[in-house]
């Protein structure tokens, strides 16, 4: 006969094979300490219920605490043959306890209790990224603030089209990183809802106080129906989703850096630190933090496919495959909480080369709109000026020089209301302040938005 708590109606034990295949200690001894505090507290709503003494109260206090002290310690031993992590820990504390601990499952399934550990676990999670997104906005911010007037090229296909200030460049991942933090806050409020009491599927004959429990492990709301409570893991997929769009923003970053570190870009350099050599090219100096962030986000959204799939058509109520929740949804904390604290670091190891920003503004007529206005502002219509100064661009291209190289009387011979004072928004800097409105690249502006973001982190 198997030791497992559930053997009593088999004839025989399960097959190794089928031990190894359906074990999740592997990976759920991690909800050990989420276990623990979830059992805690249903023993204590027990007890204020008549279900549990006073006595087997205190018993299971004790020995829950020494279980706690053992795996902190890494002492103690994980058996697969108890199958996951629920049992392991009741099994340790029977062996300390006797019959109290046997007591603690009562009104309870292994359906609530899996399900109220992974919320009180990613609800934890959560705050932490929550925290780490908004360090990693800080260090953007930092960058952000020495280079507001820093001016590159704006791309739009990845060709030169506007000068835009390096700091409104980075402000715009900062708000994208907001919106992270937005998702992850409104997802945690689904997290933060208790299924305990559902217990397998149908509740329960005790007369338990799911407010208590509640109560005592600090969950906001109580999940108002059984089969729902045990076998909906959607709040596991919101958070995966809102991390996924977290790693595509990151990857979007990546992909940056990575460009304007190619030599051919040479507009920052990444700190030595965050970059590898070639075991063959001596000269190589790799971008490989990033790049592995440009990767990682695949294996994100890849744990999102995963999750939905698992989910998708399982009839009510718990089913087993949600055992299969587990290993992508820690791996996507895992993976999103070290690359949002290695990005910070970063972030902050970045040297800014302005000359070859502004080098390169030059060189695309990034200031062919400004000209276009300049001259819808003496009166021609805009679609008119757009067909002047391409006519002025592809003559600068033949002299292969920017539009401001051009002398005054070739730039009237496109057209006669341009005058002298032309030079001024001809420049990246002019071009610069020229967008000064909400949302613009004026450095008026973007000090503004600087100011506002440095307010809002300080909240
Ligand atoms: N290890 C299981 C899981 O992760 C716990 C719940 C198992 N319940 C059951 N009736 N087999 O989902």
């Amino acid at each position: 006969m198997s030791n497992k708590t559930w053997s009593g109606r088999f004839n025989e034990p399960v097959s190794e094979l089928v031990k190894q295949y359906t074990g999740s200690i592997d990976f759920d001894k991690r909800l050990a300490k989420w276990d623990i505090q979830g059992s805690l507290a249903h023993a204590q709503m027990l007890h204020e219920a008549g279900v549990l003494s006073a006595q087997d109260l205190a018993d299971i206090q004790r020995g829950m605490a020494e279980i706690q002290a053992e795996v902190d310690s890494g002492s103690l031993k994980w058996s697969l043959d108890l199958e996951d992590v629920h049992m392991n820990i009741e099994r340790r504390l029977t062996d300390k306890i006797g019959d109290a601990g046997k007591r603690l499952h009562t009104g309870r399934s292994r359906n609530d209790q899996v399900a109220t550990d992974i919320r009180l676990w990613l609800r934890d999670e959560i705050s932490t990224i929550r925290f780490l997104i908004k360090d990693l906005q800080s260090a953007l911010l930092e960058l952000a603030s020495n280079n507001v007037h820093t001016v590159m090229p704006g791309f739009t296909h990845l060709q030169v089209a506007q000068p835009v200030s390096f700091a409104h460049h980075l402000l715009a991942y900062v708000e994208m990183l907001g919106r992270d933090d937005e998702r992850m806050a409104d997802c945690r409020k689904r997290v933060n809802r208790m299924p305990l009491g559902a217990a397998a599927l149908a509740g329960t004959t005790f007369p338990i106080q799911r407010e208590t429990t509640a109560k005592l492990l600090d969950f906001e709301q109580i999940c108002q129906n059984s089969l729902d409570a045990v076998s909906d893991r959607d709040f596991a997929i919101e958070f995966t989703a809102a991390a996924s769009l977290l790693m595509v923003h990151l990857s979007r970053l990546s992909e940056e850096l990575i460009i304007w570190m190619s030599p051919r870009f040479a507009f920052i350099d990444i700190a030595d630190r965050f970059c590898t050599g070639s075991s063959i090219m001596p000269q190589k100096k790799n971008p490989d933090v990033p790049e592995l962030v440009r990767g990682k986000s695949g294996r994100v959204v890849g744990h999102l496919t995963g999750l939905i799939l698992l989910m998708k058509s399982q009839p009510l109520a718990y089913n087993k495959d949600n055992q299969e929740d587990k290993e992508p949804l820690f791996d996507t904390v895992d993976t999103v909480i070290d690359t949002l604290r290695i990005y910070a670091d970063m972030m902050r190891g970045i040297t800014v080369k302005p000359e070859n920003m502004r080098a390169a503004v030059l060189q695309g007529f990034a200031t062919a709109t400004d000209l276009a206005d300049y001259l819808v502002k003496k009166g021609v219509p805009f679609r008119d000026s757009h067909e002047v100064v391409a006519q002025a661009v592809r003559h600068a291209e033949t002299q292969q020089c920017d539009l401001a190289d051009l002398p005054l009387s070739v730039l009237q011979g496109f057209s006669a209301l341009i005058e002298n004072d032309v030079y001024d928004i001809l420049t990246p800097e002019g071009s610069l302040n020229a967008r000064n409105h909400v949302g613009g690249t004026a450095p008026e502006q973007v000090k503004l938005q600087i100011a506002r973001w440095q307010k809002l982190l300080a909240e």
